[in-house]
């Protein structure tokens, strides 16, 4: 009998490509969310980190965990769900002899001054005490998020970027082949950095953007000031780590118009 999988965040922008690429590996894929769910290539339980209902239930079985769930920006929740809720999930997972969990992490957690970096940090570190055989992947900024942040500050009516800052936007599909890989070789008691095939400034991925969303807006290069701008610019969400995406910047906004 395969091996069943449980994908934490399965909803999400990566879990929604991580599902399928395990479904195709031949692993039993077990998606979980706080709404019951069904389709896309999993059978779903229901259970929330934040208060640990279901997840007994959900870790029954169960080989391995990707664990996707997060909730960025949203302050005191992104603790809850982050740091406290994954040592909810490790404590379980322990309890149900689960062989590997599997944390998304994200590249520079740990030289970024951004207060969601920092919860990224805390949690690896609950990760690497939780008692049960783990790995990390650090991914770099999604093509899907960079897309919708930038979508966001064009509404003000122009593009305001630090051409110093560098990024290597990664797609989730590239990520998702990724983690499955790591399923696959089993837990390592490593974190490893993961991300796109190129590295773009901040002003280049911009205007790629501008470009194919045929929208005009003036691009305006400001310094960002401080430890952050300083981080940014030091090229801290970026690796030279191989195996990369193949999946281009200029590719995604191709297929998604
Ligand atoms: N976005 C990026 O550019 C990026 C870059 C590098 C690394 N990462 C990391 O990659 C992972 C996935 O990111 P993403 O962008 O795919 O996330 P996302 O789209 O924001 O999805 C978050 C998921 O978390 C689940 N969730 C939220 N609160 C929960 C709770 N209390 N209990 C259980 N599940 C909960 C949601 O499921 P339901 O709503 O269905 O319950 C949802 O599926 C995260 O760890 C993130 O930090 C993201």
């Amino acid at each position: 009998m395969s091996e069943t999988v449980l994908v934490t965040g399965a909803t999400g922008r990566l879990g929604r490509a991580v599902v399928p690429k395990l479904a195709e590996a031949g692993y039993e894929v077990r998606g979980m969310s706080r709404a019951a769910r069904s389709g896309g290539g999993a059978t779903w339980v229901v259970a929330d980190l934040t208060t640990g209902q279901g997840l007994a239930e959900a870790l029954e079985g169960v080989g391995a965990v990707v664990h996707l769930a997060s909730a960025p920006y949203k302050g005191r929740y992104t603790e809850r769900v982050e740091v406290e809720g994954t040592r909810r999930l490790c404590a379980a997972a322990r309890e149900a002899g689960v062989g590997h969990l599997l944390y998304t992490s994200i590249i520079g957690a740990d030289r970024v001054p951004w207060g969601y970096f920092g919860t990224k940090v805390r949690t690896e570190e609950v990760v690497r005490a939780g008692g049960v055989p783990w790995s990390i992947v650090r991914a770099a900024q999604f093509h899907g998020f960079v897309d919708q942040a930038l979508g966001l500050v064009a509404r003000a009516g122009l593009l305001i970027v630090d051409p110093g800052v560098m990024a290597q936007p990664v797609d989730v599909r590239d990520v998702a082949e990724r983690l499955v890989r790591r399923v696959r070789e089993g837990p390592g008691g490593r974190t490893e950095d993961f991300g796109g095939p190129e590295i773009l400034s901040m002003e280049e991925a911009a205007r790629q953007w501008l470009a194919a969303r045929r929208v005009r807006r003036p691009v305006v290069r400001v310094r960002l000031p401080g430890r952050l701008g300083a981080a940014f610019r030091g090229g801290h969400l970026t690796t030279r780590a191989t195996p990369a995406g193949v999946i281009t910047w200029e590719r995604y906004l191709q297929e998604h118009p």
